[in-house]
């Protein structure tokens, strides 16, 4: 949560700290701020409540001009959104600081600096690292000292960067359990939660470890490991165009995202199988060894990255035979767990650095497991790094904060991963062959899915005074309900829930009745005699229905059951196809509600703390 973001210059910072936390909004939403380093050795801080627009309104008549600075778009985490709470935080009129992350301990070490009479001016842990650096700076007058020094007392998660008005021509960062990139320019150096927000002015990075801590001056960058060496980091050149971040033709980042899956699904395919097979090699040159004596998978997630490891549950077991348990990372994690032998730890997470998915990984490494397996779409991302075996989705930069894009590219990644590891397991040339072929159409039967857009559209108006609303499916579709039912949740706000199909008598029945539309999801497979039944309990009782269903599955429009017809597919990947009309139909109630769509209140895309 929060973005920061940090420039070292020759120009004025201004204008491209503004733009990173345009581009870091996604991750925080409630308060931004800015603080420059004066030519007249002052620091110059502006803060304003709301979002990144209102900071910019604030400062367009008289922008704060200096040639370092830092900035940052909060998500509440300690104290309410409010002015003096958002960030960047002073102690004194010297020293400024932003921070992505979690101080735990800042109750202790802010009672330690009230009595060493610091005075604190907001309710966030935030402020407590600024007395902190600026209490160890008044003994060491050295700002790289102050901030080693002070990262051994603060336990939690973080990423900060500090500047300091007697030291104009820096600015310190650090990062332990909170992601930070280092842009690397010429002449001038940044500094960012992700790569994105800094792609107008750079496209060559420097992802710093756990525990790193760097100096970024304009010409030069010196950065320490945890254990005080000097090291080098690798830099590594951006792989997406930079327009990934512009809405180009769109409304919403929300509506090109779903719009870009059959390019990503195909990317996300691409060197991966051939007419017929899939290319385990392409899934790393260690895959084959890792997976040849896996007995069992431990898939951990979270949000939509755990609805695509719930179908992915269905594929390991069907595909490959191998018994395969989804918990989600926050649960996971927090709890004893017996460990079968051989099991594969395999994490699903679109931007790799949410904090709960990481913690669960860091005790899988320590407990036993064979290896561990990421599927993520973020490169250079802590999840990434830290894995033995990676699967990345070729989704792109997502800025919508509900999943889409990410979504489907997840269980292409993973329907990859089930038929190779199924091929360990038995599964014949022949069923491969039929697989692979399935999956080749999906492009094109996603396109077709896209293509009822305007008829989706016009259904979604039947939900736009709606308070509540029910999804159901059976099987693999059953995730998808439920990811459907989240998607509505996130952007319109519309109560939504999703049971399987065959629970529907075991209570949910109870609040079916005209104003609670039911979404189905219902393609030809060999649950669709059963979903049919679920669908009858339903009209019995007055509800209305909405049905995605197979042109061959012989439901038909009629008094309460509204049915929109999806193109034939195979019904392994019938998943990724029946999630595109969820999407768009969330997205259209969104739209008619006059939502925040990209946006959505109280959320943010990438959650790096617990
Ligand atoms: C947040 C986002 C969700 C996402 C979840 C997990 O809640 O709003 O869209 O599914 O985090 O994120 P990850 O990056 O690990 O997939």
């Amino acid at each position: 949560m929060c973005g920061i973001v940090g420039a070292v210059s020759e120009r004025d910072v201004q204008g491209i700290l503004l733009e990173g936390l345009r581009r870091l909004e996604y991750r925080g939403y409630d308060s931004a701020g800015m603080a420059i380093l004066s030519q007249d050795g002052t620091v110059n801080r502006v803060r304003e409540l709301g979002k990144v627009a209102a900071l910019a309104e604030l400062i367009e008549s008289a922008p704060p001009k200096g040639h370092v600075g830092i900035a940052h778009t909060r998500w509440a985490t300690h104290g309410e959104p409010s002015r003096l709470n958002a960030h960047p935080h002073m102690s004194g009129d010297r020293l400024a600081l932003v921070h992505n992350g979690i101080i735990e301990n800042y109750q202790e070490l802010r009672d330690e600096l009230k009595s060493a009479g610091f005075e604190f001016t907001s309710q966030t842990d935030t402020e407590v690292v600024a007395h902190l650096i600026e209490q160890l700076y008044r003994a060491t007058a050295d700002l790289t000292s102050a901030v080693k020094q002070a990262t051994g007392r603060l336990r939690g998660a973080y990423a900060l960067a500090v500047v300091h008005a007697d030291e104009p021509d820096r600015l310190i960062v650090c990062r332990e359990g909170s992601p930070l990139v280092i842009g690397v320019g010429i002449g001038e150096n940044f500094i960012a939660s992700d790569q994105l927000a800094l792609l107008p002015v750079t496209d060559r990075f420097m992802f710093l470890d756990e525990g790193d801590i760097a100096d970024i001056r304009k010409d030069k960058i010196t950065i320490w490991d945890r254990d005080d060496n000097v090291v080098d980091r690798p830099t590594s050149r951006f792989e997406h165009a930079a327009d990934a971040a512009d809405k180009g033709e769109y409304r919403h980042f929300m509506l090109k995202e779903i719009y870009e899956q059959p390019t990503v699904i195909k990317a996300t395919m691409e060197g991966r199988i051939t007419d017929t097979r899939v290319l385990e090699q392409a899934l790393g040159t260690e895959a084959g060894k890792l997976l040849e004596n896996v007995r069992h998978v431990q898939i951990i997630a979270c949000g939509t990255s755990y609805h695509a490891g719930m179908v992915a549950r269905y594929w390991i077991e069907d595909l490959a035979g191998v018994p395969c348990s989804v918990e989600v990372a926050s649960e996971f994690r927090y709890r004893k767990h017996v460990i079968q032998p051989d099991t594969l730890f395999l994490c699903i997470s679109q931007s790799g650095e949410t904090a709960d998915t990481l913690a669960a990984l860091r005790q899988a490494k320590k407990a036993g497991f064979r290896a561990a397996l990421a599927i993520c779409n973020v490169a250079g991302s802590s999840l990434v790094r830290e894995s033995d075996l990676v699967i990345m989705t070729q989704a792109g930069p997502e800025i919508g904060v509900a999943s889409t894009k990410a979504f489907t590219t997840q269980l292409t990644a993973l329907l990859l991963f089930s038929i190779a590891l199924a091929r360990h397991n038995g599964l014949s040339s022949e069923r491969e062959a039929e697989l692979v072929t399935a999956m080749r159409l999906l492009p094109g039967q996603v396109s077709a899915a896209l293509a009822l857009d305007k008829e989706i559209a016009e259904l979604s108006r039947e939900f736009m005074d709606k308070h509540h609303s029910l999804f159901l499916g059976r099987g693999t579709l059953f995730p998808v309900a439920l990811e459907g039912a989240l998607k509505l949740k996130e952007i319109s706000y519309i109560h939504a829930e999703a049971y399987p199909a065959g629970e529907l008598k075991h209570g949910p029945l109870a609040l079916v009745d005209s104003e609670m539309p039911v979404v189905t999801v219902a393609p030809n497979n060999d649950m669709l005699e059963k979903l049919k039944s679920n669908l009858e309990e339903v009209r019995a009782r007055g509800g209305q229905l909405f049905v995605f269903a197979d042109g061959q599955s012989a439901l038909k429009n009629e008094e309460g059951v509204h049915v929109v017809h999806i193109a034939e597919v195979h019904p392994v990947t019938a998943p990724i196809v029946y999630t595109i009309p969820l999407q768009l139909l969330s997205y259209h109630v969104a739209v008619l509600k006059g939502t925040d769509v990209d946006q959505p209140r109280n959320l943010a895309k990438s959650v790096t703390v617990e």
